[in-house]
């Protein structure tokens, strides 16, 4: 099994999950009548079988142009128009992949952009882009989000300065809404090729779709398979029995650690560094759909070994009202032998002929007894390895995990009404028109 889950450490016994089957069939049975309503937000459900089979191509064709007349890709966008392609990209790619020789790298360096209001980073960003040729993404569903319509003014400037509008013009991408917004007018004046964000596919679940795919497909990524592995997973995750189906397995877990043990903060734990971005789209994806209605679950992330250096301490004997996930990824991609040293200086050779591999293992057996002992519960998700497969099934399991973990806290996991509240006064204070 690429993906399963895991609730031996969580102190849940399938008698109490099972409790939840009647409720699980209802939210199930809704979910499936809202798939194909235009006007809800629940395209993503049937997004790994039901796409836009000659924008896939388009996509992909795209991507290869890229490679070509390009060092550089600069992805511009914020929230879901951002975290899941950079997730995907960093789970998929060398840890130090834009830092590779072209060489070795063979598809252009992806840079972001517009995620942040920073004129250092942008500053910084044009100084590390410095000669080299580049193109842009622009990504945005509604097409008027501030940070990436900052950034894409910023870079279509340079991009018209050094190459003049016409050839600017073939190395703008624009991802947005099939009708409305600016930039949805801007890329329909200018005649940028454009990519549909679909109406019923709301940020936070657009990652199979262009805003994800395009990046993607330009870092090298194979989209055709991470595609097969989301069907997989949709396959996998259509029954509405919870007995069978782990990912309703999970949505269940964690709402019973919540309700009935107080547990108000998840962390999702990754003992692979590239899956730090991973856990920043997860972020977004629990947090926007679940935090409403004064309800919600706090979705937190740690890097291990790393964090357990700086946060292990508050998880093992701080506030007990933590769970967390833990990512287990069984065959990691590559591995590194510890070698004897004669002097033993470092102390270390206790280690020497075994593998970095089973010592991070260790470890992270050592934290699940440690924090399951100290009243952390934890729920692993076992992965077979990080490829294109598993990444996409993951993604689909965690978004379908989610829509089903909003239906059982009784919150609509599809909207964001709470973000709007720091833009009305961000407006005021910079005196935006109609504010
Ligand atoms: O999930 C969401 O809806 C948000 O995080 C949006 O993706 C984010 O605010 C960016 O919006 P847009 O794509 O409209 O620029």
């Amino acid at each position: 099994m690429t993906v399963n889950i895991d609730l031996s450490k969580s102190g849940i016994d399938l008698k109490d999950l099972l409790k939840y089957k009647e409720q699980i069939e209802i939210i199930h049975k809704d979910l499936n009548r809202r798939a194909n309503d235009e006007k809800d937000f629940v395209g993503w459900l049937e997004l790994p079988t039901n796409y836009d089979k000659k924008e896939f191509a388009r996509i992909k064709a795209a991507a290869k142009r890229i490679r070509k007349d390009s060092d550089i890709l600069v992805v511009i966008g914020i929230g879901g128009s951002y975290l899941g392609a950079r997730a995907v990209i960093d789970a998929l790619t060398s840890n130090f992949y834009n830092m590779l020789p072209n060489k070795v790298r063979k598809f252009p360096k992806i840079l972001y952009a517009g995620n942040n209001l920073s004129a250092d980073y942008i500053n910084d960003l044009i100084e590390a882009i410095g000669d080299s040729d580049f193109s842009v993404n622009v990504i945005s569903k509604s097409g008027t989000t501030t940070e990436p319509a900052i950034a894409f003014r910023i870079f279509r400037e340079i991009l018209e300065s050094k190459y003049g509008i016409e050839e600017a013009r073939s190395r703008i991408y624009v991802t947005t809404d099939k009708e409305r917004g600016a930039l949805k007018q801007l890329a329909d004046k200018e005649g940028y090729e454009q990519f549909v964000i679909p109406d019923n596919v709301g940020g936070r679940y657009s990652v199979l779709t262009a805003v994800g795919l395009l990046p993607i497909a330009s870092a090298g990524v194979d989209i055709d398979r991470l595609m097969a592995g989301a069907r997989v997973a949709q396959e996998k995750y259509a029954d509405s029995n919870l007995k069978y189906n782990d990912c309703y397995k999970y949505a269940v877990a964690r709402n019973i650690l919540h309700k009935s043990n107080k547990k108000n903060i998840e962390i999702l734990v990754n003992y692979e560094p590239k899956m730090h971005y991973f856990t920043e789209w997860w972020k977004q994806l629990y947090g926007e759909s679940e935090g409403k209605d004064l309800k919600g679950i706090f979705p937190a992330g740690v890097d291990n070994t790393t964090d357990l250096h700086s946060m292990g301490q508050y998880i093992q004997e701080g506030r007990r009202e933590l769970f967390e996930t833990v990512i287990n990824i069984n065959k990691p991609s590559s591995s590194l032998k510890i070698n004897v040293d004669e002097d033993n200086l470092d102390g270390i050779n206790y280690l020497s002929g075994k593998d970095l591999n089973y010592i991070n293992k260790k470890a992270m057996e050592g934290v699940v007894e440690a924090h399951t002992s100290g009243d952390v519960p934890n729920i692993i998700v076992n992965i077979e390895k990080i490829n294109e497969e598993t990444i996409g099934h993951l993604i689909y399991f965690f978004e379908k995990a989610c829509a089903i973990s909003g239906g059982i806290l009784g919150v609509n996991p599809f909207n964001q009404p709470g973000v709007e509240k720091y833009k009305t006064n961000m407006f005021k204070l910079l005196e935006k028109p109609g504010y």
